[in-house]
């Protein structure tokens, strides 16, 4: 479990802080008396969202920048920040397969860009980077911990893999206190759910939210779902705990289910008129997925004290409660 103490006053800069984890997290942060700047170039079909980042709590403050990684003066931003929880991303797997070189410019380029700035300006700052269990690929064994071999499916797995090996050499070789948490599918509230770029999940929630059947594709495949507070405590106890710097974890949720079962939940959770129908994978998306996964978290678990804490009927009811009201503000 994270420290509220520790947060209090401590100026902390969260890229890709108008997002879906971005955001909770800055909210998780000012209620805990950070002082927080969120740094976000709100990218097309990415999961910014300005309304993300109302209904701060207090006692502490979020500060939004617009700006991009790829081109913004970072050493203002980075300067006098203890910690930098670096988020920002492009996340979209079909985007990194249609376009290549703008993937690697964000998920690579630009995080060397962030290090070299931070080696000027923050020095001193511990960084806990957001990496994905994605560049693992269709895994032999399950559950997955982190000495499986890498073998990214799609342009997007070997950007992220990248960026997250620049981050650990700046531990390596300067020494930076770096933590990278290779998350697994997340979800709750500020999640995208215009549509499916995020997570099928999100297109899921708004089906059911508007009265309409889902599509569930495949529906064998196994998921470890983490609802978004459990990551956010994840990213705070990963800052404080000096035992997970320069360190790379796995992190689970919830116990593994098939994607029928959540949809069965969804569905329940949802109440009268909710439906689903399976359909098969289609092509150009079955050529990248990654089949069953979930993780094999104990490594963060023994270093953190961290648990994931939300189960899957807990934290679909809590996501269908929260957006009902705020459904405008997300389509
Ligand atoms: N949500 C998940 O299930 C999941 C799973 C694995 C890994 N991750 C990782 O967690 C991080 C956050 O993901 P998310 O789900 O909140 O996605 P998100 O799209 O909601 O958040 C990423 C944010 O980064 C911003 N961004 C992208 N490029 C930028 C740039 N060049 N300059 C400034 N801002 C930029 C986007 O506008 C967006 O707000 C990402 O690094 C992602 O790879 C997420």
């Amino acid at each position: 479990m994270s420290d509220p103490a520790f947060w209090r006053g401590r100026r902390v800069l969260v890229t890709g802080g108008a997002g879906f984890l971005g955001a909770n997290l800055c909210h998780a942060l000012a209620a805990r008396g950070a002082e927080v700047t969120a740094l976000d170039g709100f990218l097309f079909g990415g999961g910014a969202n300005p309304a993300n980042l109302e209904e701060a709590p207090g006692p502490g403050r979020i500060e939004l920048v617009r700006g991009d990684i790829r081109e913004i003066d970072l050493r203002p931003l980075c300067e006098g920040r203890a910690v930098i929880f670096n988020l920002a991303a492009q996340t979209s797997h079909m985007g990194g397969q249609a376009d290549p070189l703008a993937d690697i410019a964000v998920n690579a380029v630009a995080q060397v860009r962030l290090i070299q700035a931070m080696r000027e300006a923050a020095p001193q700052a511990v960084v806990v980077h957001a990496s994905t269990r994605q560049f693992y690929g269709r895994v032999e064994k399950l559950p997955v911990d982190e000495n499986q071999p890498v073998a990214p499916p799609d342009a997007n797995g070997v950007s992220k893999f990248a960026g997250e090996q620049y981050w650990m050499l700046e531990h390596r070789v300067h020494h930076r206190p770096v933590t990278a948490l290779r998350l697994t599918n997340c979800y709750g509230p500020r999640l995208r759910i215009r549509d499916a770029r995020q997570t099928f999940l999100g297109i899921w929630l708004r089906a059911v939210l508007e009265g309409r059947p889902f599509e569930v594709w495949g529906g064998e495949q196994l998921r470890d779902m983490t609802y978004v507070d459990d990551v956010t405590e994840a990213f705070l106890a990963a800052a404080e705990n000096p035992a997970c710097h320069g360190r790379i974890f796995n992190i689970g949720g919830a116990p593994p289910a098939s994607l029928r079962r959540i949809a069965e939940i969804l569905v329940r959770a949802a109440g009268a008129g909710a439906e689903f129908v399976v359909k098969e994978f289609p092509p150009e998306r079955a050529s990248i997925d990654i089949g069953s996964y979930h993780a094999d978290d104990r490594a963060f678990r023994a270093a953190s004290l961290w648990a994931p804490r939300i189960g899957l009927e807990e934290g679909i009811a809590a996501s269908l409660a929260w957006f009902r009201p705020r459904m405008a503000r997300y389509l």
